[in-house]
């Protein structure tokens, strides 16, 4: 009887324990960023948005796929053709179901179920693909924010009740399964902007949804619960679209700590908010991926929005600046997304989205975003290691001033005492330089080559020149901070009212390639170093082996850390098993060899491990971490 009772009330317990979760550190041997779906380069295409804002009907939509086709755009990769927000009416009742505003795309006037079928067909046998555009909450963007939206949801609060909130698998369902579509924007409004408070909550236009993100505040954000209902979306994509490539574009502007999770979930995760057509802002939007080349890889990229080429700052009347923002889009991996009425299209614009070299730096196979090589408040040179060896390379002038800079051999990672050819991609010149090359920049120029050289590890990659192939599965990060770098502009709608831009966007003190965390040097015990992973301890970089046969760095704690904060031990691991182990590191420590053979080795895992004394927590650095023929 007795043992009958604690029987029972052993399972019950076991019915409700939570499973321990597992520790971060633990090596499993796999790849954990995210690999469904398709996005094995960076998506590129059209969307109506920045053209149109809600604006968009079935003959611009179709005159911009026209376009791509005609200019040759399709053939060089712009497939995707996205219809953003304003596409709908209603949900309707008591079923459910999506309806289209098929005054606005009459291809869709199907009977009573409308169905962008017959539009997604003429795309498909067009060669193209498209995509389509929705909420993680109940109300979109445009019925929260802006009082003059044009082609808002109609009918009753739960007819205007249009994002996916409470409907994923039955939206998912039509959207791929009968729609047939490619490509789903996931934007996050719903899931911010009503509280119950809010003005259109208390005035019953909507329901009220507890927010789960502030863009201003990380603590006052449900991670967590975001996060999950992000992750609901990606099960019923797996379910309804398993059977052809698809993208799924997480729309959350950096906020709820996406920066940490959106590799893990999406095929590309916004970093910012909105791009607007003006210099300053495409700098703040740019600033938000820099320093996270490391959370890009093929399958899951940072998106610091779509181009805005060809209107505003970035028009016929300013060349210089388009083509920096293109250019640097593309060397950072954004999904290459052209924002612009493609009707109007000239024979200057075209060629700037049309430079299939450029283009080919943002499609490399080897999913490696740029790296950031010098920083300046006016000058930035950005690095990127493309599949055959040889460098992508972009000098940024960030000012309205002539700016002058030297690139040297050593931002290449390249010998010094060998030519170093560069083909500039723009003006298709070639030229040769040793050591160092001064250039000098016009106000808002960027100068892109494409270097080849005698690499400075001849049979090797560092590690930091692989960043598509290192995925920081914990990065150590204890309290997500905000990027007090990223550059804050005056806003168009705001001017100066207010008290101005905050830094917002987290992702501060996370793993960096070539830095330490925070944007610091790498220096151990006085001692420089030019190339690694920085990192904070307790943290665990996976690693994808290309037939490399050995791994070696130069490891421990950063001079920018803290004294007394305990020790640190790193770990090589293979396919997880254990294959090397430091000694305990502390601060101020000469760096240590760490090294292991890595042949036959799928999945390298780096494990920083703090001492539990270890506070705070300390910059761990893989100080020329490099993979070896
Ligand atoms: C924003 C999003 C934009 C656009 C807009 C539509 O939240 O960042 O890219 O989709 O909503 O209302």
């Amino acid at each position: 009887m007795r043992r009958a009772y604690w029987t029972m009330i052993g399972a019950a317990l076991a019915a409700f324990s939570v499973p321990a979760a597992a520790d971060p550190l633990t090596p499993t041997g796999r790849w954990s960023a995210n690999t469904d779906g398709f996005a094995p380069v960076p998506p590129m295409g059209w969307n109506s948005w920045n053209a149109f804002n809600s604006d968009v009907d079935e003959e611009k939509v179709l005159a911009s796929a026209q376009a791509l086709i005609d200019t040759r755009l399709a053939a060089l990769g712009y497939r995707y053709v996205n219809i953003d927000d304003g596409w709908w009416l209603k949900r309707r009742q008591p079923d459910g179901r999506m309806l289209i505003r098929t005054s606005h795309f009459p291809s869709a006037a199907t009977g009573a179920d409308t169905s962008f079928r017959p539009l997604t067909d003429r795309l498909h046998a067009m060669g193209l693909k498209a995509g389509l555009y929705s909420d993680i909450g109940r109300n979109s963007c445009g019925q929260i924010y802006t009082p003059d939206f044009k082609n808002q949801p109609e009918g009753s609060v739960a007819e205007r009740e249009v994002g996916l909130y409470g409907h994923v698998d039955q939206d998912i369902a039509l959207y791929f399964k009968d729609w047939n579509f490619d490509y789903l924007k996931v934007d996050g409004c719903g899931a911010r902007g009503l509280p119950a408070d809010a003005a259109r909550v208390k005035s019953g236009l909507y329901r009220a949804l507890t927010p789960l993100v502030d863009m201003q505040s990380l603590g006052g954000s449900d991670v967590a619960g975001i996060r999950t209902l992000y992750e609901e979306v990606h099960v019923a994509l797996h379910k309804y679209a398993a059977d052809r490539p698809y993208v799924y574009s997480l729309c959350l502007w950096g906020a709820g700590d996406v920066r940490a999770w959106g590799k893990d979930v999406g095929n590309s995760s916004r970093t910012s908010d909105d791009i607007q057509p003006v210099w300053g802002r495409m700098l703040t939007n740019l600033d938000t991926v820099t320093h996270r080349a490391l959370y890009a890889h093929p399958g899951s990229w940072n998106d610091p929005d779509m181009l805005f080429v060809g209107t505003g700052d970035f028009d016929e009347a300013h060349l210089t600046e388009a083509r920096s923002h293109f250019a640097i889009w593309a060397m950072v991996n954004s999904p290459l997304i052209i924002g612009y009425d493609l009707r109007k299209l000239t024979p200057a614009l075209l060629a700037i989205f049309g430079n299939a070299d450029i283009v080919a730096l943002n499609q490399d196979p080897a999913g490696n975003q740029a790296v950031l090589a010098y920083d300046s408040e006016e000058v930035q040179i950005f690095v990127k290691t493309l599949a055959d060896g040889s460098k992508g390379v972009a000098i940024l002038n960030r000012t309205a001033l002539p700016a002058k800079a030297v690139l040297t051999a050593d931002h290449l990672k390249m010998l010094a005492t060998a030519d170093v050819a560069l083909r500039d991609l723009w003006s298709k010149t070639s030229q040769t330089f040793r050591g160092e090359l001064a250039v000098t920049l016009a106000p808002h120029e960027t100068l892109v080559f494409r270097a080849t050289g005698s690499r400075r590890l001849a049979n090797a990659r560092y590690l930091s020149e692989l960043t598509g192939s290192v995925n920081p599965a914990a990065d150590g990060v204890v309290v997500p901070e905000a990027d007090p770098t990223i550059y804050r502009s005056i806003t168009p709608w705001t001017k100066t009212r207010g008290p101005g831009d905050h830094p917002q966007y987290g992702g501060w003190g996370g793993a960096e390639a070539d830095r330490a965390p925070y944007g610091k040097v790498m220096r151990m015990a006085g001692k420089t170093f030019d190339t690694g992973i920085g990192v904070l301890a307790n943290s665990r970089l996976e690693v994808r082996n290309a037939g490399y046969a050995r791994f070696a760095a130069t490891v421990g704690i950063n001079d920018s850390g803290q004294p007394r904060s305990g020790t640190t031990v790193f770990e090589i691991w293979g396919d997880a098993r254990l294959l090397a182990t430091s000694r305990a590191v502390a601060f101020g420590e000469p760096a240590v060899l760490i090294e292991a053979k890595v042949t036959g080795v799928k999945i390298i895992e780096l494990v920083a491990r703090a001492s539990a004394t270890a506070r705070p927590v300390q910059p761990a650095i893989w100080a020329d971490a490099a993979l070896y023929r």
